[in-house]
């Protein structure tokens, strides 16, 4: 997967391409990310990337020409997803993100800034607006990142299987089970019998009960989407 970079602010990047799962991404070939600064396409001496809004208003607007001219240098595919990272963007979900990994393999990602965008960025060049959530962040830089690092992590071969998204909170419409380790008892607190039982069909049984209990009690509102089977909605009950 490559990534294509539009930002004022490449240095916020560093820190989290450059470590952990996204950095041996990139050592596998697995990711590639291009960071463009794109004040690089301004032509005048100031190198002025916004100005103010035609009608009036406080706020500065970014410039078209230099986002144009930047994209156009990129030579993309007809079908290659131009994202604007906006509030005003659909929620990103971790659907959005299998969607992502599995059907593309070069995604351009914008990151604005001030209070916006020349509507005609959004008219000619972008194919979808993206929001992490209902709040308003100062630039889209770290909602590019929320993106690259859940889109990055699902693509085949970036997790070992000790990480396996299979299980992951969400995969399956439902929250994790709870997870122990060593030591058997911390400060009087026990980890559950069944996990050392080595009966795996009992452990299975319990981790399904525990995910739904979980859900049901931090997040209820995803199993009214969720399909569950008999045997699940009976676990529930139980
Ligand atoms: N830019 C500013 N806030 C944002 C958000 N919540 N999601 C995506 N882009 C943003």
């Amino acid at each position: 997967m490559r990534f294509d970079i539009l930002t004022l602010f490449p240095e916020m990047f560093g820190p989290v391409l450059n470590n952990s799962m996204l950095a041996k991404a990139q050592e596998k070939d697995l990711l590639e990310v291009n960071l463009i600064n794109w004040r690089d396409y301004t032509q005048d001496k100031h190198k002025q990337v916004d100005d103010y809004a035609y009608g009036g208003g406080a706020g500065m607007v970014l410039k078209p020409e230099p986002i144009f001219r930047a994209i156009e240098d990129l030579g993309l595919e007809d079908d290659t997803p131009v994202v604007l990272l906006t509030p005003q963007g659909q929620q990103f979900e971790q659907d959005t993100a299998k969607e992502f990994a599995n059907h593309q393999d070069r995604i351009v990602l914008l990151c604005g800034h001030y209070e916006g965008f020349d509507h005609r960025i959004r008219e000619e060049l972008v194919t979808h607006e993206i929001s992490i959530g209902d709040y308003v962040l100062t630039g889209g830089e770290l909602p590019a990142m929320v993106l690259i690092d859940a889109v990055t992590r699902m693509i085949p071969g970036v997790l070992g299987s000790q990480e396996s998204a299979q299980e992951d909170s969400f995969y399956n419409d439902l929250l994790d089970f709870p997870q122990y380790t060593r030591p058997q008892e911390y400060q009087g607190l026990e980890v559950p019998k069944v996990l050392l039982s080595g009966d795996h069909a009992k452990i299975d049984k319990w981790r399904k009960k525990k995910s739904l209990e979980q859900t049901l009690n931090k997040r209820p509102d995803l199993l009214e989407d969720a399909e569950l089977s008999a045997e699940e909605k009976e676990l529930l009950t139980e």
